[in-house]
């Protein structure tokens, strides 16, 4: 135990990924991959399928429970290990719904209000829900239901763990003073990827990647489709000899994801210096197809003996739960007990 608080010293990793669709290259490089590596730091490693988040906007139950499937064997195909981290379902943690109503009666309407990801979906023309509006605090209560101190996350979902870090502190300034160490939950940081590229990765269109905005290029894409996918990013019509400021040829963006510094800098210096051997768009699309047929194909083979035992996937995930519900058990019923219930 951490002196005179209810949790242990230790870290606790923490994170989730909505299944509204694939996961695409922004959730493996602003989440997905930030996970996997930190499954080598030492502490407690919890990571879920936010299926009653995807609720704001699923309109198909047969796709959603598709796709969280889709989620589980997308995180286990790329490397997550069901040994060292715990890997469920969201709603199979019913205590998170239940620690979202306390989060609910400690936080203003203004806090929610002056959510960018809330305002966002508005201004993109999502008519919403009261279960948009109040989604923060559903987060909030999946961060602090395990005692999270890291939860490493995509620039998009900084502030709501920003409004995870306020809702806690108005609970512990509430009813702190009751428990002994004065504070129900612990306060979490986010953590961003250090690249500001892989915190806010671009869609097709330039835009930031995000299944809202219809731009995203599914990380196992592969053959054909891939290529397709690929070849949707957007160009423009100037000639490959015309010397170009890198910084603006979205396809080197992509690149940037894959390729090591070095490549990275001849394909960029060509690119800027024009002339008959400078590279066209379609140079740098066959490199990225390349580039990500080796980043991901040995995990899309993997995705597919996964897929074909459904069985063992459901273990693993209702192990998971088992895990998860046992912390997020005490940490309600301490949080019960702080407000005067139980
Ligand atoms: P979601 O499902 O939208 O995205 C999952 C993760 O992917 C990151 N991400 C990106 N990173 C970089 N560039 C992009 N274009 C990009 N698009 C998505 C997101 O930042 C996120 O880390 N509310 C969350 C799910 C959630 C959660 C939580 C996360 C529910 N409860 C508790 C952390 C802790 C969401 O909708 O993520």
């Amino acid at each position: 135990m951490a002196a005179g608080k209810p949790w242990s010293e230790g870290n606790v990793f923490l994170s989730g990924i909505q299944p509204s669709g694939q996961a695409h290259l922004g959730n493996y490089f602003g989440a997905i991959r930030q996970h996997l590596v930190s499954q080598d730091e030492a502490g407690e490693h919890f990571y879920f399928i936010a299926d009653l988040h995807a609720l704001t906007t699923s309109r198909d139950p047969e796709a959603l429970r598709e796709n969280v499937v889709d989620v589980a064997v997308t995180y286990l195909a790329l490397g997550l290990d069901p040994e060292r981290a715990v890997l469920f379902r969201q709603s199979d943690v019913p205590e998170v719904t239940e620690i979202q109503w306390l989060l609910a009666c400690v936080t203003g309407m203004g806090l929610l209000e002056r959510a960018h990801s809330y305002k966002d979906k508005l201004a993109h023309g999502v008519k919403p829900s009261v279960g948009l509006f109040t989604y923060p605090i559903l987060m909030a209560a999946d961060i602090l239901a395990y005692d999270a101190s890291v939860v490493p996350v995509g620039k998009d979902q900084k502030q709501h763990v920003e409004m995870a870090q306020d809702m806690a502190q108005s609970f512990n300034a509430r009813y702190g003073a009751s428990v002994e160490g004065g504070e129900v939950f612990r306060r979490p940081e986010g953590r961003l990827p250090a690249a500001e590229l892989f915190a806010k990765v671009p869609g097709v269109d330039g835009e930031k990647m995000s299944k809202t905005y219809g731009n995203t290029i599914w990380i196992f894409e592969e053959g054909k489709k891939l290529k397709k996918a690929v070849g949707r990013i957007l160009t423009d019509s100037r000639e490959p000899a015309e010397p170009k400021d890198p910084a603006g040829v979205l396809l080197l963006d992509f690149l940037a994801l894959f390729l090591d510094e070095p490549e990275l800098a001849d394909w960029r210096e060509r690119v800027r210096a024009g002339g008959p051997d400078a590279p066209g768009y379609g140079h740098l699309k066959v490199r990225l197809v390349e580039a990500m047929d080796a980043a991901f194909g040995p995990a899309r083979e993997r995705r597919l003996e996964l897929l074909a035992d459904r069985g063992e996937l459901e273990a693993v995930l209702r192990r998971g739960a088992e895990v998860a519900r046992e912390r997020a058990s005490c940490t309600l019923d301490r949080a019960y007990r702080a407000a005067g219930i139980r």
